[in-house]
């Protein structure tokens, strides 16, 4: 069971967006947990407040360390009791992802890594970000989703659950999916189709019916091949690189494929040559 907890200012977004579908299923099931922890409830300012102005002048607000450090400790205070009480104790502290703009683009690689990890805490930011001193104190790793930016950390947080959780042994019926798509190999999946045999005049393509596996496979590799040369051409280079064989078993095959034809031609050419009353 791999536990998740978020740390936000806006926890009811967190669970809406988890109660459904695949995660909340996970949810249910006990693969995984998700518990957003509401920063705010950390405050020991009187009125609730969790944010103030950046010293050195400059637009907004930013969260400040107390809450988010408080918060952050009563989780991590909850995680040690836990596993004291299972017997699972004398664990390192757990890993604290804060999302931001500033972090390392996140990917399928570190997705597989943070799959294996037990507890996992997502710090999700707002306003203009956190002060620097608790982000020193307690983050582990920075994670960004992308190049823009978004109004919190809350959407970002989501989207690494889900592409972690889907890792997590059980939360997928089929294994074989969580392993087989894109990314793992750098190469974008290739297209698929389903019933009806033709739709709006296009039909399926003929070889995923032929039932010939090898064929199909083979098939499959080269559209995963030609649609990451066009979309990703960052991706296929790196494929390319780790995928020499391909290329030298692939020319080889056309040069086989080349001498055949010739061959055929020549014995056509010697049958005209013989009988030409038939060609
Ligand atoms: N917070 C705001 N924008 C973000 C992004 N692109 N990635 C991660 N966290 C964010």
């Amino acid at each position: 069971m791999m536990n998740f907890h978020v740390l936000t200012l806006f926890p009811e977004m967190i669970m809406q967006g988890v109660r459904t579908s695949i995660l909340g299923k996970a949810m249910e099931r006990e693969y995984i947990s998700i518990e957003a922890v509401n920063i705010r409830d950390y405050t020991t300012e009187k009125h609730g407040k969790v944010d103030d102005y950046t010293y050195g002048g400059g637009a907004g607000m930013l969260m400040q360390a107390q809450p988010v450090y408080d918060a952050y400790k009563a989780v991590e205070n909850k995680i040690s009791a836990d596993s004291a009480e299972n017997g699972s104790g004398g664990k390192r502290a757990p890993r604290v992802i804060y999302v931001t703009p500033q972090g390392k683009p996140f990917c399928q690689s570190m997705a597989q890594e943070f799959a294996k990890e037990e507890e996992l805490i997502l710090l999700c930011g707002h306003y203009e970000g956190i002060d620097e001193r608790v982000l020193e104190e307690i983050v582990t790793d920075y994670v960004s989703i992308g190049d823009y930016v978004l109004t919190g950390g809350e959407l970002p947080a989501m989207v690494m659950i889900d592409a972690i959780a889907r890792l997590v042994p059980g939360v997928l019926h089929n294994e074989e999916s969580a392993t087989t798509e894109s990314f793992d190999n750098y190469l974008l999946e290739y297209p698929q189709y389903s019933r009806p045999e033709v739709w709006k005049d296009k039909r399926v393509p003929e070889i995923l019916l032929s039932g010939n596996h090898a064929k199909i496979e083979e098939w499959r590799l080269e559209q995963s091949i030609e649609r990451t040369k066009k979309a990703r051409p960052d991706l296929y280079e790196k494929w390319a690189q780790e995928n020499q064989e391909y290329f030298i078993k692939k020319a080889k095959k056309e040069a086989r494929e080349r001498k055949k034809a010739m061959k055929k031609k020549l014995a056509q050419k010697q049958l005209a040559e013989k009988n030409p009353c038939n060609s």
